[in-house]
């Protein structure tokens, strides 16, 4: 896999990065360790986590952990093999200060997140999500913290939008904290709120990091209209994390089976290559139970969706409205 650059952090990063949200359960332990392996071997460099994740037995305020106690255990005697992301924010306790992006519980929790995933440095620390009680200015003083105290090397954001990412670019130009180097978002074919944003990341150096490229299994071709989802799935085992499947879904889907059959590829592979063709891609984050899925990720960084296939691809799958340009057409 050709390696590309984590926006203007100087790292380079697979075009595949595993993600760990099912960490935990339903891959226990063990089996995690030996994905995170095999990921490894299999030539990905980028691992996905946050302090919150413990796969399907979390609950909102749960305290979490699980998942980067496992990515620690695994990279023993392999740290510097890996580009180790984790997020903070979302709530790992019932008490105002359990949550969000104050400095007090971000410099609480980097030491947490250090002390599970046994390591001196966290390469990339994410704000998971928007805090609207916590003006950016202070949650980017914390990080200058951190970042001075050698805990993390970079800084990222989850979940912004493009004028919060501006915000905080201004705010860093003023000497106030690390400039933000990634964006993680939702974006799928089946998801493209976030696409005018990829722009914004593009002109500014800003590398793009989507979350549910194949929402959550549903772009992999494996559910069928009127049958019921295989059993060791997702839909099967976690519906509530699922999309509802109705016929306007299915549609979607056969349009994707149709596009994916003409190119000759996979489901999966099909959806992943668009993805990774769209502005400002350094790596797309994908979750998985089996080796299997990791090899058919992979195989996706090589992949093409044919160019005529664009305007097919906008019309089954539309990007959020845009006014016609007037100037450039
Ligand atoms: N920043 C955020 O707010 C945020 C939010 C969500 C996720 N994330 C990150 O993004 C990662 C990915 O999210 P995700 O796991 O929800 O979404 P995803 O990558 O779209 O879906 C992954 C699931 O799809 C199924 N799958 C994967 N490859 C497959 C294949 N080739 N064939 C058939 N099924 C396949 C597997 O589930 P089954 O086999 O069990 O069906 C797998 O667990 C997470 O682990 C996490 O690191 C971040």
């Amino acid at each position: 896999m050709q390696l590309r650059p984590l926006g203007t952090s100087g790292l380079l990063v697979s075009p595949i990065c595993l993600g760990t949200m099912t960490f935990g359960s339903p891959v226990e332990g063990p089996a995690a360790e030996g994905l995170i392996h095999a990921a490894l071997d299999l030539g990905i460099n980028f691992i996905d986590t946050a302090n919150v994740y413990e796969g399907y037995r979390r609950f909102l305020g749960s305290p979490g952990g699980v998942a980067e106690e496992i990515v620690g255990r695994a990279l023993k005697g392999r740290r510097d093999k890996a580009i180790v992301a984790t997020k903070v924010g979302a709530p790992v306790g019932p008490g105002p200060q359990d949550r969000g992006l104050s400095p007090v519980h971000v410099l609480r929790e980097v030491d947490r997140s250090l002390r599970r995933l046994q390591t001196d440095t966290i390469d990339l620390y994410i704000a998971h999500w928007p805090d609207r009680e916590v003006p950016l200015e202070t949650t980017l003083a914390a990080m200058d913290v951190a970042v001075r105290q050698g805990k993390i090397r970079c800084f990222g954001v989850s979940n912004h939008a493009a004028w919060q990412m501006a915000e905080l670019r201004a705010l860093a130009d003023r000497g106030l904290g690390p400039r933000l180097v990634s964006s993680q978002i939702p974006f799928s074919l089946l998801r493209r709120e976030f696409q005018h944003d990829l722009e914004y990341c593009r002109q500014r150096g800003i590398g793009v990091t989507p979350y549910q490229a194949l929402q959550g299994g549903l772009l992999t071709g494996k559910y069928h209209r009127g049958s019921p989802p295989p059993v060791d799935s997702r839909l099967a085992e976690k519906p509530e994390w699922m999309w509802k499947t109705d016929d306007a879904l299915f549609d979607r889907l056969d349009a994707l089976r149709e596009l994916a059959a003409e190119a000759g590829v996979d489901q999966a592979g099909y959806a992943l290559a668009w993805a990774l063709t769209q502005p400002a891609m350094s790596s797309l984050i994908v979750g998985v139970k089996t080796r299997a899925q990791i090899e058919q990720a992979i195989a996706a960084a090589s992949l093409a969706v044919p160019p005529e296939h664009v305007a097919r691809i906008d019309q089954a799958f539309p990007g959020p409205w845009k006014q016609p340009d007037p100037l450039r057409g």
